[in-house]
């Protein structure tokens, strides 16, 4: 009777992806600050790098933060106006974008529509930020749209809309966008038919997509994480990409058009998001655990450099508690149980359980239960 067993184990697979997105991120602002979003319904800012296994994150919860109840969400660094944009953070508002005022530690959320064709679809896209114009590029189903967020630190009263820039030209039904900013220009990474090592390059200042592919190098041509290391001053020239297989951390050098293969993170882990300074990358893994490899620009063999995890910031959760209290307790709760399991979980990092982790392992071996039930 293997059919009741597939729809059991089918039933069982939705709901293990269900729970598995986190709905925070990590980001840094204009001084190298790391600021980390909805970790156990709080934000927190972790201080410079020296601080994050020194000093106990502050607590920045404020009101008017995003309700963080979305799976996807993303965040961006304003560099000239010290802002962070989050985008996919509130269910309800989908096409909204958050804005945190780094300086002030104040929220306001900008009204955004989609395009005129409304082709841009809020839960499936891909974007950048560009460093020198403050525009948004986003690649969403086969189509690429900006969204011109000014010099914005508080979020304007007029609505923005997403802007249709072009049809990407290439085989675009089963591509899922992998991209970074570096040098003005939007690289995709992934592509299909691009050969390993290169990317396809969108040049913003020309709105031009190039029509021949850029050679950076050694890196498979396949789906991944990337973000983009900062600068003090001036656009970004090198991005980390990460491989959903978790297999290297490669930095691309879109100067010298060299790639250097760096240490893998230590948790493989495809629906990991990452966020770079200048002098770090940063990963949140799904469990909710963080973790940073030093990045020296000055240095010319990085290979040396090894992940290290940050074990003061509590853990990120998939909830969706907005504002303020009732959340999780901020830190230091290693080794407590997240409320409803009580049975066996995993730890991470933090030693704390995750909730998204305690969920699916419940919800597994009901799954689990139910299927052998059947069978
Ligand atoms: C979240 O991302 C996944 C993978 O891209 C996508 O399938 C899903 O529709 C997204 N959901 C929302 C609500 O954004
Ligand atoms: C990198 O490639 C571009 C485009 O092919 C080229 O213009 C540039 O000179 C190359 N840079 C170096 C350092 O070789």
């Amino acid at each position: 009777m293997p059919r009741p067993f597939a729809l059991a184990s089918l039933f069982l697979l939705s709901l293990t992806s269900a729970a598995s997105a986190l709905s925070s991120c990590v980001a840094f602002d204009a001084n190298w600050n790391l600021i980390a979003f909805n970790f156990g319904g709080k934000d927190y800012n972790a201080g410079t790098q020296d601080n994050w296994n020194s000093a106990n994150p502050t607590d920045i919860t404020a009101q008017g933060r995003p309700p963080f109840d979305g799976p996807n969400v993303s965040c961006y660094l304003s560099q000239f106006t010290n802002a962070i944009y989050v985008l996919g953070a509130d269910s309800s508002n989908p096409t909204a974008v958050y804005l945190y005022d780094a300086a002030a530690k104040s929220w306001s959320t900008q009204s955004v529509k989609a395009d005129d064709g409304n082709k841009f679809d809020p839960t499936n896209f891909g974007a950048i930020l560009d460093h020198d114009t403050n525009v948004f590029y986003a690649y969403s189903k086969g189509e690429l749209f900006s969204l011109d967020m000014e010099l914005l630190k508080a979020a304007s009263s007029t609505t923005k809309q997403w802007m249709d820039v072009q049809t990407v030209p290439w085989d675009a039904s089963s591509y899922e966008p992998t991209m970074a900013l570096a040098q003005n220009h939007v690289h995709f990474l992934g592509v299909p038919g691009v050969p390993a090592g290169s990317a396809k390059i969108f040049v913003i200042h020309f709105s031009f997509m190039q029509p021949e592919p850029q050679s950076y190098g050694q890196f498979p041509n396949t789906h991944g994480q990337v973000t983009s290391f900062f600068k003090d001053e001036g656009v970004q020239t090198q991005f980390a990409f990460i491989p959903d297989d978790g297999s290297a951390t490669y930095v691309i050098d879109v100067t010298s058009n060299t790639t250097q293969s760096l240490k893998a993170p230590s948790a493989k882990d495809s629906k990991a998001t990452y966020f770079a300074s200048t002098n770090a990358l940063v990963q949140l893994s799904s469990s909710g655990s963080v973790a940073y490899l030093p990045f020296d620009a000055q240095t010319a063999d990085k290979s040396g450099a090894d992940w290290v995890a940050i074990t003061k910031l509590p853990t990120a959760s998939a909830s969706s508690a907005s504002g303020s209290g009732s959340g999780a307790s901020p830190s230091g709760t290693a080794g407590t149980s997240s409320g409803s399991s009580g049975s066996a979980g995993s730890t991470h990092d933090n030693g704390a359980l995750t909730s998204p982790f305690a969920d699916r392992w419940v919800w597994s071996v009901v799954g689990l239960l139910t299927g052998f039930a059947l069978f």
